[in-house]
């Protein structure tokens, strides 16, 4: 039967048709998590002598692959400083993470409590709240070992993190929206990290190795969620998504990523440093755009980029050409 040919009750079947894949998707996404999962207190040899945390451990120097690992004011302090500031910032973005994975985890808890019976949906979102919360407990361990009292993310971020998982209540395009928005900057730093492979405490390579290979799965299901509840949802609807998409996207990335007041002030990095690496000189804006090159491509996919939102992606300066497909290398996308 050619496509003329087809008959008017399957083209009414189209919808289900989608319906199925996503949840045949998800069914394998479920699997997957069964299949390969980590445990954080049996996956890491955390008494392992290796994995010992010394604070001045030359390997806690931060690596080029990191922008503040590579600016001129860094690799000017002194080894002992080096050390110092790398093992805090390290410490820091490891607390941001967990922070981030706790609203996740929340949420994730608020979307399942209203699905129905029978819903995949539940299945795969608490795959991913176990996951979520072993990551929260490596962590946290890193952390704690560390020996640094790190606040993690900045106070606005703090304050609004109860507040946050009610997103996935009312509104989980929303909620998925803000979770790209903290995996795919995390997990681009640690992946860059790790392909670079610069000496580093082989600690923190093992949780960063463990990280990547189950956000892949979590990256995965954001992106398969919103490609197929956007286009289910009203004109209106989309139209005010796409103009919030990019200001979660630009202020999740802000939080993860640029050092609190607090951090500056104990790395004793001056602010004119911190401002210059996010985002004013012209590397760090081409970092900015790059993380995002996967969620403009879900964007325009999903029909949440409109000419208005466009304005704003470039406002915020996270604008810029789309990636062709998912993960594809940064040198290629501009
Ligand atoms: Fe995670
Ligand atoms: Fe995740």
């Amino acid at each position: 039967m050619t496509a003329t040919q087809v008959p008017p009750t399957a083209q009414v079947t189209q919808p289900a048709a989608g319906q199925d894949r996503f949840h045949e998707t998800l069914r394998t996404l479920s699997e997957a998590s069964v299949d390969q999962h980590f445990d954080a207190f049996k996956d890491i040899a955390w008494d392992d002598p290796a994995y010992a945390v010394d604070p001045t451990d030359e390997r806690w120097v931060l690596p080029a692959a990191d922008p503040l690992g590579r600016h001129e004011w860094y690799r000017a302090q002194t080894r002992e400083e080096q050390v110092r500031i790398g093992i805090y910032r390290q410490a820091n973005v490891t607390k941001v993470g967990l922070q981030f994975e706790q609203v996740l985890v929340a949420g994730l808890m608020n979307f399942t409590f209203r699905l129905p019976n029978r819903s995949p949906e539940f299945r795969y979102a608490t795959h991913e709240a176990t996951e979520e919360t072993h990551h929260t407990q490596m962590f946290q361990e890193f952390v704690n070992r560390s020996g640094q009292d790190v606040a993690g993310a900045p106070p606005l971020f703090r304050f609004m993190a109860p507040f946050l998982p009610l997103f996935a209540l009312r509104v989980p395009v929303a909620f998925f929206i803000g979770v790209l928005a903290g995996e795919e900057p995390i997990d681009h730093t640690q992946k860059n990290i790790l392909r670079a492979g610069d000496e580093m405490h082989p600690l923190l390579q093992r949780i960063m190795q463990i990280h990547v290979a189950e956000e892949a799965r979590h990256i995965g299901f954001a992106h398969q969620y919103l490609e197929h509840k956007a286009p289910r949802l009203s004109g209106y609807q989309r139209f005010l998504l796409a103009l919030i998409f990019p200001v979660i996207m630009r202020w999740l990335a802000d939080a993860i990523l640029k050092p609190s007041r607090r951090a500056r002030r104990d790395m004793g990095m001056p602010r004119s440093v911190c401002r210059e690496l996010y985002w004013r000189n012209a590397e760090s804006r081409t970092v900015l755009r790059e993380l995002f090159a996967d969620v403009r491509m879900l964007a325009e996919k999903t029909g949440l980029m409109n000419r208005f939102s466009r304005v704003l992606w470039r406002l915020l300066k996270i604008d810029g050409r789309p990636s062709r497909f998912r993960s594809e290398p940064s040198s290629a996308s501009h």
